[in-house]
């Protein structure tokens, strides 16, 4: 089994290879320009993991691997238009740097991007990881457009929440895995418990996510903070700060919550710090890790096969970015 450390840096190294150049160029700068920020590289990890947890070796399944980078990072250039967010990978985001429209259009030439490399794994299996990968795509839309809706939506429970982060965030981890295994010759409860493992994991990084929005170190981030509380993002940490604060304060953080106005972050920020959010959601995301790594336990390959994803999930309980 490969360590995650040299399984990134088959990533990298191969990511790094690959031509964009085509015309016209600014059409493809921005290609460039997001693949060579900083990055974890999450999805293409759990690709090359998986697949060697089925006998499948990391380098065969690099297309695949990078077929979901290139989709990750176009959702990623499309949701900080939709999210109005200036800062990403701790550069401006794409959209600030080269404008709107070509932001679109990179993103979209970048999804077509990743189906090409889709493609050119073995023939015959194509048609299962189209489905899969299709299946997911469509469930990241949908997850997305709940995530707008519930900007203006102040009926949001905790039940939604979660079924749109299910879909906006746990569906391509969970995909990840799922592409990563099909590559190899996997037995249908190994491949439904590796699923339910990836969503689960995906629910858990979504959740850390919110938390590094209103918590993270600005300069570790790599993101504007507070940016969620600007946009009326309902998030796990506004959710269960009305949850957690009597009925009064409850109305009058909602309110608060929910009116426009740059200055209202800090107040917010105060007020989450107070009810003491950071260590209560950071409890709550730490047992849903926990959560996940019992579906992992129960993906029938022997224990030195799941290592490097044990490995992993460790990792992104700590994570500060
Ligand atoms: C950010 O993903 C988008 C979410 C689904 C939370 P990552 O936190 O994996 O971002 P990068 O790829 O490491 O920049
Ligand atoms: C992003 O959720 C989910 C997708 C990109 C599909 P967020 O909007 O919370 O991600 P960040 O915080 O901007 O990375
Ligand atoms: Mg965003
Ligand atoms: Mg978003
Ligand atoms: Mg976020």
């Amino acid at each position: 089994m490969h360590k995650a450390k040299e399984l990134l840096e088959l990533i990298d190294d191969y990511l790094k290879a690959q031509r964009f150049d085509r015309k016209p160029r600014n059409l493809y700068s921005p290609f460039y320009y997001i693949l060579d920020l900083p990055a974890k590289r999450l999805r293409p990890l759990l690709v090359l993991m998986a697949a060697e947890m089925f006998g499948v070796p990391p380098k065969k399944a690099l297309p695949v691997a990078t077929a979901v980078e290139l989709f990750h990072n176009f959702t990623l250039i499309h949701d900080d238009i939709m999210d109005h967010a200036p800062i990403r990978r701790g550069k401006p985001t794409v959209h600030k740097k080269f404008g709107e429209a070509t932001a679109v259009l990179a993103g979209d030439a970048m999804l077509v991007y990743a189906y090409q490399y889709l493609r050119m794994a073995p023939l015959e299996q194509v048609p299962a990881l189209l489905k899969t990968f299709n299946d997911c795509a469509i469930d990241v839309c949908e997850g997305q457009q709940l995530d707008m809706n519930f900007e203006t939506n102040r009926q949001v429970r905790v039940k939604d929440y979660i079924e749109m982060i299910g879909l906006k965030t746990a569906a391509l981890l969970a995909t990840s895995l799922r592409l990563g295994a099909q590559l190899g010759r996997v037995p249908d409860s190994a491949l439904n418990h590796l699923t339910a493992f990836g969503r689960e994991l995906g629910i858990a990084f979504q959740l850390k996510d919110d938390w590094l929005d209103a918590f993270g170190e600005t300069n570790k981030l790599g993101k504007q903070r507070g940016g969620d509380i600007l946009q009326k993002k309902k998030t796990i940490l506004i959710l269960e700060a009305i949850r957690l604060s009597g009925a009064k304060e409850a109305t009058h953080l909602w309110k608060l919550y929910n009116s426009s106005g740059k200055n209202k972050v800090d107040t917010v920020l105060k007020q989450f710090e107070s009810i003491g959010l950071r260590e209560s959601t950071l409890k709550m995301i730490e047992q849903r890790f926990e959560d996940a790594y019992m579906h992992l336990q129960l993906v029938d390959v022997p224990p030195k096969h799941k290592a490097p994803v044990m490995e992993l999930v460790g990792d992104l309980v700590g994570r500060d970015h």
